[in-house]
This record gives C-alpha cells, sequence and structure tokens, in this order.
C-alpha cells in the first residue's frame, strides 16, 4: 500500500537492523484517516471470504482491526493476560516476544466464538509470528477457520511470515520490509 509505506519513510524511525519505530501513527499517536484506509484495504481484499468476525490482538492491532468496518462484523480483541485463568470461560495460551523478551497468556472468551466463526486475524506487526501463531491456537481450538490474516507492516526479514505460509495461510501484509538499519528502511519490491 503506497500511502502507508510513503508514511513509514516520512515518519518512521528504524532504530537499528530489527526494530522500526512508529509511534507517531499506530503505536502511540493514531493517525484514523491512515487507519480507515488500512481497514478499507483489509476489507475489500478479504470480503469475499465469508469473514463472519475479525480478531486482533491488543492494543495496537484494535486500531486497524475495527476500521474494516465495510465486513460489518463484530471485532473481538484478544487480551494480554498476565496469568492464566483458571475457569472454563476462556480460551489461553502462552506467547512469548522475543522482541519484548515477555510473555503473557493470550485470552479469548467462548462467548465470543463459535465452531463455525471464519476469522480475520489482523495485527499491527509481524515480526517472530508468535502473536499470530497464539491467536491461530485459540482460533483452532475453538473450531473455528482462520480464513486470513491481515498485517499492517511486515517485517519480511525475520521468520514470521515464512511460518504461516508454511502453513498455508492466506496473509495479506499493506507494508513489507526487506532491511532495517539506523536510519534505513527497505521494502520488499512487489513483482
Ligand atoms: P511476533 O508476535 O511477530 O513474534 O513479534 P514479537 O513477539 O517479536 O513482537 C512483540 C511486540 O513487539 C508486538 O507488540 C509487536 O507488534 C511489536 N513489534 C515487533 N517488531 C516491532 C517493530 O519493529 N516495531 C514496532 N513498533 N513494534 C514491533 P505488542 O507487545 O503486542 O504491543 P502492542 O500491540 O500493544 O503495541
Amino acid at each position: 500500500m503506497k500511502e502507508l509505506q510513503e508514511k513509514i519513510l516520512k515518519e518512521g524511525t528504524a532504530l537499528n537492523e530489527t526494530v522500526l519505530k512508529v509511534d507517531g501513527f499506530l503505536n502511540h499517536q493514531v493517525d484514523p484517516l491512515l487507519m480507515q484506509k488500512i481497514g478499507e484495504e483489509f476489507a475489500n481484499y478479504f470480503e469475499d471470504r465469508g469473514i463472519t468476525k475479525v480478531f486482533t490482538i491488543e492494543s495496537s492491532g484494535i486500531a486497524p482491526a475495527v476500521m474494516a468496518i465495510k465486513l460489518d462484523v463484530p471485532m473481538v480483541i484478544l487480551k494480554k493476560q498476565q496469568s492464566k485463568i483458571l475457569n472454563g470461560e476462556v480460551y489461553q495460551t502462552k506467547v512469548t516476544s522475543f522482541t519484548k523478551g515477555t510473555s503473557y497468556e493470550l485470552t479469548l472468551s467462548k462467548k465470543y466464538i463459535d465452531k463455525d466463526d471464519k476469522i480475520l486475524l489482523i495485527d499491527d506487526f509481524l515480526a517472530n509470528g508468535e502473536a499470530a501463531q497464539g491467536g491461530i491456537r485459540l482460533i483452532e481450538e475453538a473450531g473455528a477457520t482462520v480464513s486470513g490474516i491481515g498485517i499492517v507492516i511486515e517485517k519480511s526479514f525475520q521468520p514470521g511470515r515464512k511460518k504461516l505460509d508454511d502453513r498455508g495461510f492466506d496473509v495479506y501484509s499493506l507494508a513489507r520490509i526487506s532491511r532495517l538499519a539506523e536510519g534505513v528502511i527497505e521494502f520488499v519490491e512487489e513483482a
């Protein structure tokens, strides 16, 4: 998505070879008009899949996910809990973040998923794929289907994309970054 690439080049900062700061429009302050266009792009791409729910992971996935308004389905936020909840009302799975060096229990209330659901999972970053795979585990545990994965910024040089491709998921990333270095941001050349 050209407008997103331009925004990343203009306002993003590559801190080093692995981390891209985009606090000014995605992770801290949010650009609502850009989010609207991002949501539209996801909705257009996935509109023929019979999506029944959009899932995202708190917190930075929420803005782009809620903007997939055109799909006209509920949006569910997968919560990050510090510890296990010991009752039968939730699905939980442990996710470890390589980038942040932390772990959490990704949590979904059983009330908000059904085995017939066809789910579009949207997140802000795809790096190592741990968060996305945690979301997929919860959806599959409920017997529902992952019908697509929408990513705002993919760091294609990290293993997440390949892991999801290898499992046959349809991943649509709006910006694919091939290389980062201090002051350098390069995108994958799309064929
Ligand atoms: P993974 O889920 O793909 O394995 O990624 P990883 O665990 O490595 O990333 C953990 C957190 O760091 C995620 O945010 C992810 O969005 C974020 N992240 C990863 N790489 C970058 C990057 O280059 N730039 C920025 N800005 N964020 C990155 P989170 O902890 O879930 O936080 P949030 O959604 O509350 O913002």
